[in-house]
């Protein structure tokens, strides 16, 4: 059974205090925290067999290598993908959305197609896609959303032509927190012959992602917002399109035979995995996947249904706050942005530091949006595994009293 008070036990950094009272922690959109387990296995790779993988007859890298392959193989199984192949590591998922820009971008598209991505978009599915256009003389257009986060789709039906190529979206908004209809998007980009990347940065960490079910054809995340290790992120692409897919950095390893004059490029995934990979990285984060499988991703998003809509609830009642994104928990992550009157999101934030709650204020890297919305910022809260509703309680406490001390 889904325990958060037993779960909370297994994340040391939440039994601390700050500013003299008990730590909250309600930013895990931005990074999760991560497990004992995690931090553990990180450590007893550095302490046991810490060696580099792929290239050492001996028995710890031989150990190492296993043990970052059996990764990938666990980070597979966690979205259903058809095979490990279809798994390539990457820094974050900023990286890989940037890889696909490189090497399927660059060599799809031409002056005049057009990529289609939404307002919403974090800078990560944003910035590659207009650098590419850039580059190629591709066209990017922007679904528009509301303040609800539903999308424009009757637009979006308008665009819809053969020179459409690509459809970048994401899978849950980290502003908004709406899951758009991807799958109904997915079907009309396939229409006509448009790839689909789902940006998962959000939606891996909490919700089941099935990639062959969801029928996309590449899915971005980090392995960071999901109870693993920074520095660590995942591509997942069909395997057709892999395969036609020339390599994005080169060196080391993604190699078959190199000559003076030339080279082969190494089987997939390896193809696009250039120099050392990120060893104790990828082992912690096979680590957080087997954590999540055992809590069960239903029981992950039904907590985090739970915790969103009495968020909600008890939000509203908070004299001059403003939501925005949908408010129905069913089609919305945890992720809920805010503005509290008129005071500056970042004091919002400084005052609940000062009670030891930590949220986010900014544009969350999607200034789109806020700019759309005409704001410079908002604060933001968001839950995962380990959050309690008596948190919720607390952080509606300090902002009444930002209230009290800011309100002009
Ligand atoms: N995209 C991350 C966030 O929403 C960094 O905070």
């Amino acid at each position: 059974m889904f325990n958060t008070t037993q779960i909370r036990q297994d994340f040391p950094i939440l039994h601390q205090q700050i500013n003299g009272k008990p730590f909250v922690y309600l930013d895990s959109t931005a990074s999760s925290q991560k497990p004992l387990c995690v931090i553990e296995a990180m450590n007893d790779f550095y302490r046991q067999y810490n060696a580099n993988v792929h290239r050492g007859i001996y028995q710890i890298s031989e150990k190492a290598s296993a043990a970052y392959e059996n990764a990938r193989k666990k980070v597979g199984r966690f979205i259903n993908a058809r095979s490990w192949r279809e798994l390539i590591f990457t820094r974050n998922a900023t990286e890989s959305i940037n890889l696909v820009a490189y090497s399927w971008g660059q060599t799809n598209l031409k002056a005049g197609d057009v990529i289609i991505t939404t307002e919403m978009e974090h800078h990560a599915n944003l910035v590659p896609w207009q650098q590419l256009a850039a580059r190629t003389g591709a066209v990017v257009k922007y679904i528009p959303v509301n303040e609800q986060g539903q999308l424009d789709l009757a637009m979006f039906d308008q665009w819809l032509t053969p020179s459409v190529k690509l459809v970048a979206v994401t899978h849950m908004s980290n502003v908004l927190g709406v899951i758009p209809p991807v799958e109904e998007i997915i079907k009309k980009a396939h229409s006509v012959g448009a790839l689909v990347l789902l940006d998962g940065a959000q939606s891996v960490p909490h919700m089941p992602v099935d990639v062959q079910a969801l029928n996309c054809d590449f899915l971005a995340f980090s392995s960071h917002k999901m109870l693993g290790p920074t520095g660590l992120g995942v591509l997942w692409a069909r395997q057709d399109i892999l395969t036609a897919m020339p390599p994005f950095m080169t060196g080391g390893d993604m190699i078959k035979q190199v000559t003076l004059k030339g080279c082969t490029w190494n089987d997939l995934p390896w193809k696009f995995e250039a120099g050392t990979p990120a060893i104790a990285e990828a082992i912690g984060l096979g680590v957080a996947v087997d954590y999540l499988s055992k809590l069960g991703m239903a029981n992950v998003r039904q907590h985090e249904i739970e915790m969103t809509g009495y968020a909600l609830e008890r939000l509203s009642q908070v004299e001059g706050l403003h939501i925005y994104g949908p408010f129905d928990p069913l089609i919305r992550g945890g992720a809920i942005s805010f503005t509290l009157g008129d005071i500056h999101p970042h004091d919002v934030a400084a005052v609940l530091d000062g009670e030891g709650i930590a949220v986010r204020a900014g544009h969350h890297c999607a200034m789109p949006i806020h700019d759309k919305f005409g704001l410079p910022a908002t604060t933001r809260a968001s839950f995962y595994v380990y959050n309690l509703p008596e948190e919720i309680d607390r952080l509606v406490i300090g902002l009444d009293k930002a209230r009290e001390l800011l309100a002009i």
